[in-house]
């Protein structure tokens, strides 16, 4: 009998599942209120003007390229049109700067493939991204994690951090970051952070990939201006996702970096998929042309912080001393620590048996700490659910606590 174990590549025995897309499954059975999904809310899809925008694309001669395979960096008009939409979030770039991908997950994938040999070093923080330390982890990376706080990564420790592993001959190529309103834990890179960041990537000839799903979704406080804008054009890969400000479903998001880079994201994208659909291009070019991401943000920005604040206040109100959570200014996530003595890991049982569910802490941390930690995500859940489920985790937590001592 042959065994399929002996033919796998190396390469494939580094692959994580990833132990959310399986919670995720246990968290969809009937009656369970989630806060487990990173998901958008349904009624912030602009459906309507996109089934508008969609007639018009396949009545007129753009049907023959929405239609068609397109170029593999992106179809020309909207790389275009995407350099002018990063103007705005005081991004500079000209179409040679510019790739379109299946999604900020494929982005990461492509870095992967062209930075990443065996046992590189990327710095991330703790918590970070798991679809990043997946795709990381699947070329080979060393993870090595550097704490966070309320202003986002701590970029003093992150400086010793590199210097110690220079000093040790380890070869550390690149810092991955969610800057705003980091997936997990919320919170914001400060604006001197950000500054001392691109310096210390331009000082240490490092790559720093800045990861922003989230930049748009701001409920309050200034808006800050992304790292790339403090970088000298070759060491920032920027990367944002149209995700969660029109349709995961549409799979599409874009990379801003040097020419060098771009054309060997571009290179590597040949092998992986050809091109990206050029008919979400096509719907999505027109949405940005036309104004409508303007008019829509707004909406969704609403929606999410009325779900923030109830969640926040409930929290306030349910859960016991001893637990400490962040208060996001923008996203999707609140981040708890729960007390030292309570597993989230464990207490999950206890959750999904009382109808309500999260993503426990420790699958986000590269150096296996975070067992007392876990992710809520408010932006799914209907309003008049999210007091209710979060009673529930609060009772759960309360027996936890009682049973441990
Ligand atoms: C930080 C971060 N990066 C990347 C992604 C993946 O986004 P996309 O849907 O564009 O693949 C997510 C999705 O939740 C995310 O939170």
């Amino acid at each position: 009998m042959m065994k399929i174990e002996d033919l796998y590549s190396e390469r494939v025995l580094k692959m994580r599942s990833s132990e959310i897309r399986e919670l995720l499954e246990l968290s969809q059975q009937p009656g369970v209120i989630s806060f487990a999904g990173g998901l958008p809310n349904p009624n912030a899809f602009p459906a309507d003007v996109i089934n508008e925008i969609i007639d018009k694309i396949l009545n007129s001669d753009e049907a023959s390229t929405a239609l068609q395979y397109g170029p593999t960096p992106g179809l020309r008009q909207f790389r275009e049109e995407l350099t002018r939409f990063v103007a705005k979030s005081h991004i500079k770039a000209k179409i040679e700067n510019t790739l379109v991908t299946v999604g900020s997950q494929q982005a990461l994938d492509l870095v992967g493939r062209v930075f990443i040999d065996e046992g590189d070093v990327i710095l991330v923080g703790l918590p970070t991204y798991l679809g990043a330390i997946n795709a990381f982890l699947a070329y080979g990376a060393k993870l090595v994690g550097v704490p966070l706080d309320e202003n986002g990564l701590r970029v003093d420790l992150l400086e010793e951090k590199i210097k110690e592993l220079k000093r040790k001959g380890e070869k550390v190529k690149m810092i991955y970051t969610v800057p705003t309103f980091q997936n997990p834990a919320g919170v914001e890179l400060s604006e001197d952070r950000r500054k001392r960041l691109a310096e210390i990537a331009i000082e240490h000839d490092l790559l720093i990939v800045e990861d922003e799903p989230y930049r748009m979704l701001r409920f309050e406080g200034k808006e800050l201006y992304p790292i790339k804008y403090y970088d000298d054009g070759q060491h920032v890969i920027y990367m944002a996702t149209f995700s969660k400000i029109l349709s995961p479903g549409f799979r599409l998001a874009y990379v801003i970096a040097s020419e060098e880079i771009t054309r060997k994201l571009i290179i590597a994208k040949q092998s992986v998929d050809l091109c990206t659909p050029s008919f979400t291009q096509m719907i999505a070019y027109h949405y940005i042309k036309n104004g409508y991401i303007e008019k829509h943000i707004p909406r969704i920005v609403e929606m999410y912080k009325r779900k923030r604040d109830i969640m926040l206040e409930a929290m306030e109100k349910y859960f016991p001393d001893g637990c400490k959570w962040t208060k996001p200014k923008g996203g999707m996530f609140v981040w708890v620590e729960l007390p030292k003595n309570v597993s989230s890991i464990e207490m999950l049982k206890d959750a999904i048996n009382e109808k309500v569910a999260y993503v426990h802490g420790k699958a986000f941390h590269v150096d296996g700490s975070g067992e007392n930690t876990m992710r809520l995500n408010f932006t799914n859940p209907k309003d008049e659910l999210i007091e209710e489920g979060i009673k529930r985790l609060a009772n759960v937590i309360k027996k936890r606590l009682a049973n441990s001592h």
